[in-house]
């Protein structure tokens, strides 16, 4: 086969230049060309006419930003965020939130479309939400040097230098609180920050997590070594600035990774987890558990897995990837009698208490990879419905062989990847299956993510959508 050609580039580093955004990468950037040399400019949407200087040249695009914005798009606001442009966090808060929605459902039936090779896939408009912003139930602040003062806030867009921050838009006012009273505190104490080059200094991390139903906070603090001194003073004053505080936690992490959280966790002071609520029900959440980041909208998604798994009270169903069982839970309490499976030990022991804490009988929670457990279980006996929301990635082959050779009726897939989801449908739908909707989820408003719930069920003459 001939290789494929590349047009070269006409830019160089350093250059400026006009463009005009046409169009949107999947990360969210503005991509104008130059002698149909693709360039991606982030900060940018479709319609802005930009002057332009050259980051970075590659074979096949380059990399830009903005000096000035010549002409703006119709559809481009001003960003609530004073750090919007620095910090890697949000890449559409210039775009109006009626266009993300928009541009989210595009990049959904693209993946489905291009990768999927789906011909017209049903994909429903993203179910967005009516304020857009403070939805981040947790936030993870990486701790360093900032001009020889300590900072905590987010990396810049594509490095690990830190942008410090008071507050942030998308995040829950509380985290923003107890990110204002810890960053005081740690610099107050004298508690030296982690050098990710060196591997030298303590606190790695500010993890913050919230109760949206109770307002009550948990803060975990990530550090290379389990000693610290000045830790108890810390969390006493934090007790004593921060009336909402719950839960104080230390995770060690003394590995030089990129990898946030370590194997051990404890409770330096309070409750071992937080109750958060979605739809009536109680899910307790401790430090290192999986909790969807946006509680208003996990209600919604959590419903919208209910209406597509058909639940009756006879339906034997899986929830593959099950975290704290808050999809498990849901679809025991319309009266399946559900098999949760999750890696993490922590969370297997959330969702256990959490089926107590929801007095459901109905769902019970195996411990292990979805690799290894599952062709196990679908020999147990057979599976009405089994929903999959496995991390970014996707699910692992031996995952789909085993469902395609169990040929579960109806299949609920939740992702927050349209690619790894096209992927998987495709490999699905190869094997018997056929996809019938898809309900598009705005679970990151601001930002150039989005989840999807999937419906997919076996190819039948009987009627089952
Ligand atoms: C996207 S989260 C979904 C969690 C849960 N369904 C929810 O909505 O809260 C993915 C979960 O899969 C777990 N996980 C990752 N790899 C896994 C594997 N190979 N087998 C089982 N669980 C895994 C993670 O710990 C995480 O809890």
């Amino acid at each position: 086969m001939a290789a494929k050609k590349h047009k070269q580039p006409s830019v160089t580093v350093g250059q400026q230049t006009e463009l005009e955004i046409t169009g949107l990468g999947h990360a969210g950037e503005g991509v104008g060309r130059v002698n149909d040399f693709a360039i991606f400019v982030p900060g940018t949407i479709p319609g802005d006419q930009i002057l332009a200087k050259i980051q970075e040249v590659k074979r096949n695009h380059g990399r830009a930003s903005i000096i000035k914005v010549i002409r703006s798009a119709a559809g481009r606001v001003a960003p609530e965020c004073v750090v919007a442009g620095d910090c890697g966090g949000c890449q559409l808060q210039h775009m109006a939130y009626e266009s993300q929605l928009e541009w989210k459902r595009q990049l959904v039936v693209d993946a489905l479309t291009r990768i999927g090779k789906f011909e017209e896939p049903l994909v429903q408009p993203v179910i967005g939400m009516a304020h857009p912003c403070g939805y981040r139930n947790k936030v993870q602040y990486p701790m360093g040097l900032v001009g020889g003062k300590v900072a905590l806030g987010f990396y810049r867009r594509g490095t690990h230098a830190i942008v410090p921050i008071e507050e942030c838009a998308n995040t829950h006012p509380l985290c923003n609180k107890a990110l204002q009273v810890v960053s005081y505190l740690l610099a107050e104490i004298g508690l030296v920050p982690y050098d990710e080059i060196t591997g030298d200094g303590l606190i790695r991390h500010l993890v913050c997590r919230v109760s949206t139903a109770h307002n009550q906070l948990m803060v975990i603090l990530v550090t290379n070594g389990k000693e610290v001194s000045g830790m108890a003073k810390l969390v006493e004053k934090m007790r004593a600035a921060l009336p909402e505080l719950v839960t104080v936690a230390q995770n060690v992490n003394t590995k030089r990774t990129n990898v946030i959280m370590g194997e051990k966790t404890r409770i330096l002071w309070g409750a071992p987890y937080l109750i958060e609520e979605l739809n009536g029900l109680k899910f307790a959440i401790s430090p290192r558990s999986f909790f969807q980041v946006n509680s208003e909208q996990a209600a919604i998604l959590c419903h919208k897995v209910v209406e597509y798994a058909k639940i009756g009270q006879r339906t034997r169903a899986l929830d593959c990837y099950s975290g704290t069982g808050s999809i498990a839970l849901h679809l025991a309490r319309e009266g399946a009698h559900v098999i949760g499976i999750e890696v993490v030990p922590e969370a297997i022991g959330d969702a256990k208490l959490n089926a107590e804490l929801n007095h459901i009988s109905g769902a019970e929670f195996r411990v292990g990879r979805v690799e290894s457990e599952l062709p196990g279980i679908l020999e147990e006996g057979s599976v009405d419905m089994a929903v999959l929301d496995p991390p970014r990635k996707g699910c692992e082959s031996e995952v789909l062989g085993a469902l395609l050779q169990a040929k579960i009726p109806r299949l609920v897939y939740v992702s927050c990847n349209p690619s790894s989801l096209a992927r998987d449908l495709a490999i699905l739908a190869e094997g018997g299956y056929e996809l019938r909707e898809v309900q598009p989820v705005d679970m990151f408003p601001q930002t150039s993510h989005v989840e999807c719930v999937v419906l997919m069920s076996t190819r039948s003459p009987r009627r089952i959508f």
